[in-house]
């Protein structure tokens, strides 16, 4: 995601947009951009970097000096950080800045170059620029009806025209935009944080609706261009809440993004409700080519590797072998030009990930990576590149990053069954569409906060716990017991259930809490057997399964009941509570949820 600020007014409309995107910066920081009205002519300061790079070339360069203007600060998602792709992106007489995916933005950017037009930047928002000048023919809201008309994909656009100084345009669909008035000023900008400093008052922006700022005002018209009255808010935040959107922590906000980041990561990979990797260069040919499939990643990003080695090798009959990348990088893996190996990353820097990457090209494998970060060391240097569409995840703890890691990884092995025919198309088509309705299962799940706020009082004071589960459980059990030590400082293991007879269970003393994940059907009643054992030697017992599943008293203390999904899709349901368990022990633990001890966002070191 990105941040888009805009201004008109009294003040220096230069200094008021780089505070404003300061205020963003969360969103997105790998290169910002201003377009400001001076003198009645449009002027365009733009780079890679964050926002104090901008500052730099602004006073290095020459300071915009106006009353109304653009902002924006980027997370890449087409086209990697750098100077020409950085917003706002103009043509001769439209200059933009946007928060969103254009979905198809290439079908229209062929349009275009065939109508004369030619395009700088990898963007897909330079396209919308080009549409919306081709269509301007003097009535910027009719250019802009036009154009919202056509493009697919969500957006929050804020737009100049050169024929009309000192007056800023806005319109949204699916990403985020607020209008703040001031006293002889008005704002847009994607979020509360960026207008705090100057008002808490802001009108909610819907679908379809124009804003049009200009002299102080803001004025607000529908579809059929009629001024509407809107409601006015009043934000009660302060700053640093606000860039949390009102969550008390980063990561209890990016849990409940997780809706939104899975949509916008497979929406533009599902074409005609098949699974389409094309964009990056992943043929279902050369998928099905090859002999054996690799997956190196670290922590939680190698736990998204497990739940795709089960789900590729259930669907697909490929094998896939595992490894964290500390141990692959000095193992002297046996790989070949007929392996793929699948590096997955949601920093995209990680520094054993990085390097196990190089050796498997060194060895001459085909790459793949996985990663949240465009334009990151290890999305670079893969042959190949699938980009999350999960937004900055700046809590260290990684939640977001793995849902849609392990959503890729389903359309991978989706792809993949079909194009080896262990699949039916009508299959492929069901279990994509299963995917597909996955964000709002999720949006289910998050209601049970406050059980998992209940269940975590209950582990605030344990010593050891054990996470268990049998086969996707048991990837999943792994995931809940590391973000339960990493933000609680609580000692857990994940262990497979139907292992644990053979010696652990030796730790099991009365009031030790064990997390049992049960959402394989076939493997239900096994787990339950193995949960008794534990249940039976004084263990308190946490069931996570299907909400029709009955659970004795006998098996479970507490049960988190979930929605049910094909199995093979359960652990996308299934992380939530895990995730929200570890989020509320650290929290009454008194911890610094976001930057627990020890810790760091990135290991770029060994
Ligand atoms: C996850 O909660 C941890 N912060 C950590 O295990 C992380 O997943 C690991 O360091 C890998 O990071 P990456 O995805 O950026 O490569």
């Amino acid at each position: 995601m990105c941040g888009i600020v805009g201004y008109v007014g009294n003040k220096d409309c230069t200094r008021v947009l780089l505070d404003s995107l300061s205020k963003l910066e969360y969103r997105g920081y790998d290169s910002a951009g201003i377009a400001v009205f001076e003198n009645s002519k449009i002027k365009i300061s733009k780079t890679k970097g964050r926002l104090a790079s901008l500052e730099q070339k602004l006073k290095r360069e020459g300071w915009i000096n106006g009353c109304c203007g653009i902002g924006h600060t980027r997370w890449a998602t087409h086209g990697e950080p750098s100077d020409v792709n950085s917003h706002p992106h103009a043509s001769a007489r439209v200059s933009i800045v946007h928060n969103g995916i254009i979905e198809n933005y290439q079908k229209i950017k062929s349009f275009l170059e065939n109508n004369g037009y030619e395009f700088e930047s990898q963007t897909d928002t330079e396209t919308v620029a080009k549409l919306l000048d081709f269509y301007f023919d003097g009535d910027p809201i009719k250019a802009i009806r036009q154009t919202i008309s056509e493009i697919e994909g969500s957006y929050a656009l804020g737009i100049m025209f050169s024929e009309f100084p000192d007056t800023i345009y806005a319109v949204r669909k699916d990403s985020p935009l607020i209008v703040g008035i001031g006293e002889n000023e008005a704002f847009i900008a994607s979020d509360v944080p960026a207008i705090l400093k100057y008002t808490r008052n802001y009108y909610l922006l819907e679908h379809d609706e124009i804003v049009v700022l200009k002299d102080g005002k803001a004025g607000v018209f529908d579809k059929h261009g009629v001024h509407i009255e809107k409601e006015l808010h009043t934000a009660d935040w302060d700053m640093e809440a606000a860039e949390k959107g009102g969550y008390a922590h980063f990561m209890l906000k990016e849990i409940n993004e997780q809706p939104t980041a899975v949509k916008t990561t497979i929406s533009p990979r599902i074409t005609d409700g098949m699974p389409d990797l094309s964009e990056c260069g992943m043929t279902k040919e050369r998928l099905a080519g090859y002999r054996s499939i690799y997956v190196v990643a670290c922590g939680t990003a190698m736990h998204a590797g497990l739940v795709g080695k089960y789900v590729i090798e259930q669907l697909a009959r490929v094998p896939v072998t595992v490894d964290v990348a500390s141990e692959f990088r000095y193992r002297n893996p046996i790989l070949s030009a007929e392996d793929l190996v699948i590096v997955v990353s949601q920093s995209g820097e990680t520094a054993d990930t990085l390097e196990a990457l190089r050796l498997s090209k060194r060895i001459g494998a085909q790459t793949l990576a996985i990663v949240n970060v465009k334009g990151s060391s290890i999305a670079r240097e893969a042959d190949m590149v699938i980009y999350t569409h999960a937004g900055p995840e700046i809590s260290v703890a990684s939640t977001k990053a793995y849902m849609v890691q392990i959503a890729v990884f389903y359309l991978i092995a989706f792809e993949l069954a079909y194009a080896k025919e262990a699949i039916t198309e009508e299959e492929c088509r069901r279990l994509t569409a299963a995917l597909n309705g996955i964000p709002e299962i999720i949006s289910v799940v998050l209601q049970q906060a406050e059980q998992c706020k209940y269940i975590a009082s209950k582990l605030i004071n344990a010593g050891n716990l054990l996470y268990i589960g049998r086969g996707l459980d048991y990837a999943l059990s792994m995931e809940g017991s590391l973000k339960l030590k990493e933000i609680s400082y609580i000692h857990s293991e994940s262990y497979a259930a139907g292992e644990l007879k053979h010696g652990t269970i030796s730790l099991v003393t009365n009031g030790m809490p064990v997390v049992a994940v049960a959402t394989q059907r076939e493997l239900f009643d096994k787990t339950v057997s193995n949960v008794k054992e534990v249940k039976a030697r004084g263990a308190t017992v946490i069931f996570v399964t299907h909400a029709y599943k009955t659970v004795e008293s006998d098996v479970a203390d507490f049960k988190i009941a979930l929605p049910t999904v094909d199995d093979i899709l359960m652990p996308i349901p299934a992380v939530v509570p895990l995730q929200l368990i570890a989020y509320y022990t650290s929290v009454l633990k008194g911890n610094d949820v976001d930057k627990p001890r020890n810790l760091a966002k990135s290991v770029t070191v060994e």
